[in-house]
């Protein structure tokens, strides 16, 4: 069987003064000295993207951007290319996180267009994808699973080609920032159906390859049940990737 190596992703959103920035991965860095075989990826804000850079020096922590447009620039103001976030050596952008789909309305169409961008240039999507509560109590959720993944990856299927460096990750909305998780169970089941998604669409290998992170109130007491599940290949963490021990103690995962 194809091993995947796990990513552990923290998600900063709109949180952390420069300062708090640069303190935080300083911290990260040092709780995660000597840990092999888990990828460490950190999405700060823009403006912050050089000073955590510089912060990281050594240790191996990717930079990812929170969002990007598809263009490579022009006139749209308040937005940020792929190209620049390379520029900041990002090697990663997350997209079509739930809060840029409820909050600032983008479509999977808008999505797609990013995803496709992002790879052109060499940059790694993580691409997000997850259902409401309403949705999920509708008994709606593969339905929008495989509506969302259709449509965010409508350029991929129509190349027949998906990079098996593209990441995914299944993120509930009903479990983001409420401290309520998915069970290991519920997110297996998904993260499966999101593999079989794959295997149908483009192939075997590609489905084996590809990463799914789970993400939505991921913690160090949750961790080790969830990564105890065959499909679910690490984690997408918002409020907990903010605090630079319980970071560190979820990269940590398998000592515990
Ligand atoms: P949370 O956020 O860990 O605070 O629930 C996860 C996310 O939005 O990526």
């Amino acid at each position: 069987m194809f091993e995947r190596k796990p990513m552990v992703a923290g998600n900063w959103k709109m949180n952390l003064n420069l300062n708090g920035a640069v303190e935080l991965v300083k911290t990260v860095a040092d709780g995660i000295r000597g840990v092999e075989g888990v990828d460490v990826l950190v999405a700060p804000p823009f403006t912050h993207m050089a000073h955590v850079r510089k912060a990281i020096g050594n240790s191996k922590i990717f930079l990812s951007g929170q969002n990007m447009h598809w263009e490579a620039s022009g006139a749209y103001t308040g937005e940020i290319s792929g190209r620049m976030l390379q520029e900041a050596t990002c090697t990663h952008v997350i997209l079509g996180h739930s809060e840029r789909r409820l909050i600032f309305g983008e479509t999977s169409e808008n999505i797609d267009l990013k995803v496709k961008a992002a790879t052109f240039l060499g940059l790694i999507p993580i691409v997000c994808i997850g259902e409401t509560l309403e949705q999920r109590e509708a008994d709606q959720t593969f339905e929008v699973i495989k509506e969302q993944l259709d449509l965010s990856l409508h350029n991929f299927k129509a190349d027949e080609l998906m990079r098996p460096s593209t990441i995914l990750a299944y993120e509930p909305v009903w479990a983001i920032g409420t401290g309520r998780t998915a069970t290991p169970g519920q997110a297996q089941e998904v993260h499966r159906f999101i593999r079989e998604w794959i295997e149908k669409n483009f192939n075997t290998g590609t489905a084996a390859q590809v990463r799914i992170l789970y993400g939505g109130s991921v913690k160090p007491e949750n961790i080790v049940d969830l990564m105890s599940k065959p499909d679910i290949d690490g984690a997408l963490v918002g409020g907990a990737s903010l605090k630079g021990d319980s970071f560190a103690q979820i990269i940590r995962y398998n000592e515990a």
